[in-house]
């Protein structure tokens, strides 16, 4: 399973995880275990409430550090204030309705609710409650009232509910809280306000309604660019042929199957785009007769596939650019350095990212790639083979370095 973040992003990491009194605390057992794995410094906070529901025990162990609850533990410090100021953030996972209204009404009443208090920009809430209590417009204006002092908040996700019903209020899997986790702590948010467009992944050009032409593409590459970009606050949009990987959370997906479909996808929101980002592996020829029933093998000992040559949307894209800034991407196994900026010119693009292919190290399948990145002054950057979401990190940041500072 996929879960869109540099690897090294939670290394060193400082967080406290602030437990309050909700079933799904059980699921905050499996994130700080995978924190702590990933290398992050976890210090773990419950209420009164929480210990009805898990143990001490459990995150001690994880953290193999103690679980502050109470308030007035003796020590050498004053613990609210030190733990706030020694640790970046504190998550309050699973953030129940009770502890929202505390803090938005100035109740500091133990550890947690104190600890809110000393730095609340420092403090994400993650909700999880029943999907009535969730919309009821109390918590709503609490959580207002928390934003607008520059706390943060990770909406909900819908499903199951632990009370037998459905709806928002479900504390989020763990993919999705990690990514969004990564997303709310990214800084800076350089592309703040901008849209970004971003095909992924192969298409299939059907010969009759159950076989296809296809490619190796993956998606990866697309969608570690999605969540980049995401990362840095941009409104990201997502055309994607099927992939098999997972589509990362926070963005706008539109699945497509052909190469015709990407067009037309594409061209739709291509005028309201600042930076197009053209990583889909497009099929470059299809079918020119598909056949409308399942073609029968009897009495053939031959079949002869006959292929007309699909439009060139990057080029199309370059011909309508207005303002857009139009990156292609370029994967040869021959002369990529040749070809890389021969495309970027012929296409109109302001960037071209060449890939090399090497199988099993680089490109197609594989969750490395090595890269060059060629913008149209004739400059060159030399990028190293490295995690393909590290490398979505870096091509976005290379973006923002030449058009966005
Ligand atoms: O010409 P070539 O296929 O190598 O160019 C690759 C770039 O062109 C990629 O950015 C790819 O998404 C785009 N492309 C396209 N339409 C096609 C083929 C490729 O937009 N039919």
């Amino acid at each position: 399973m996929n879960i869109y973040y540099p690897p090294q992003f939670w290394k060193k990491k400082k967080l406290l995880f602030g437990i309050t009194g909700g079933i799904s605390a059980f699921k905050v057992v499996g994130f700080v275990s995978h924190l702590v794995q990933a290398g992050s410094d976890i210090q773990v906070i419950m209420t009164k409430a929480a210990q009805q529901f898990i143990g001490e025990n459990t995150f001690n162990a994880l953290t193999r550090k103690p679980v502050y609850s109470d308030l007035f533990e003796s020590g050498e410090k004053i613990l609210h204030i030190h733990l706030m100021r020694e640790y970046e953030n504190l998550v309050v996972a699973p953030a129940t309705a009770n502890i929202i209204g505390k803090m938005a009404g100035g109740i500091g009443d133990d550890l947690l609710s104190s600890c809110f208090f000393v730095d609340p920009k420092k403090v994400i809430f993650v909700p999880a409650m029943n999907v009535d209590m969730w919309h009821n417009p109390i918590v709503q204006e609490n959580l207002k009232k928390l934003v607008a002092i520059g706390t943060r908040v990770m909406v909900p996700s819908s499903g199951n509910l632990a009370c037998g019903e459905r709806g928002e209020g479900r504390l989020p899997e763990q993919e999705v809280f990690l990514e969004t986790l990564y997303y709310l702590l990214c800084s800076p948010q350089s592309l703040q306000g901008k849209k970004v467009l971003i095909t992924a992944g192969p298409t299939r050009e059907y010969i009759d309604p159950i076989r296809y032409l296809t490619n190796s593409s993956s998606g990866l590459m697309g969608c570690s660019l999605a969540a980049a970009a995401r990362a840095r606050g941009a409104d990201v949009t997502l055309i994607g042929g099927p992939m098999s990987v997972r589509i990362p959370s926070g963005i706008r997906y539109i699945p497509i199957v052909s190469s015709q479909d990407l067009k037309t996808a594409t061209l739709e929101h291509y005028d309201k785009t600042d930076v197009c980002i053209m990583s889909a592996a497009v099929a470059d020829y299809r079918p020119s007769n598909p056949s409308a029933v399942k073609i029968k093998k009897q009495g053939k000992t031959e079949l002869i596939l006959n292929l007309i040559q699909n439009p060139d949307i990057l080029s199309e894209l370059g011909r309508r650019k207005v303002s857009q800034i139009l990156v292609g991407f370029c994967a040869e196994d021959g002369d990529l350095l040749v070809e890389a900026p021969r495309k970027l010119q012929q296409k109109n693009c302001d960037v071209m990212v060449a890939n090399r292919i090497l199988p099993g190290e680089s490109g197609f399948e594989v969750d490395k790639n090595k890269a060059w990145f060629l913008n149209k002054n004739g400059e060159m950057i030399d990028i190293p083979l490295m995690d393909k979401m590290e490398l979505a990190e870096t091509i976005i940041d290379h973006l923002v370095a030449f058009y966005f500072s």
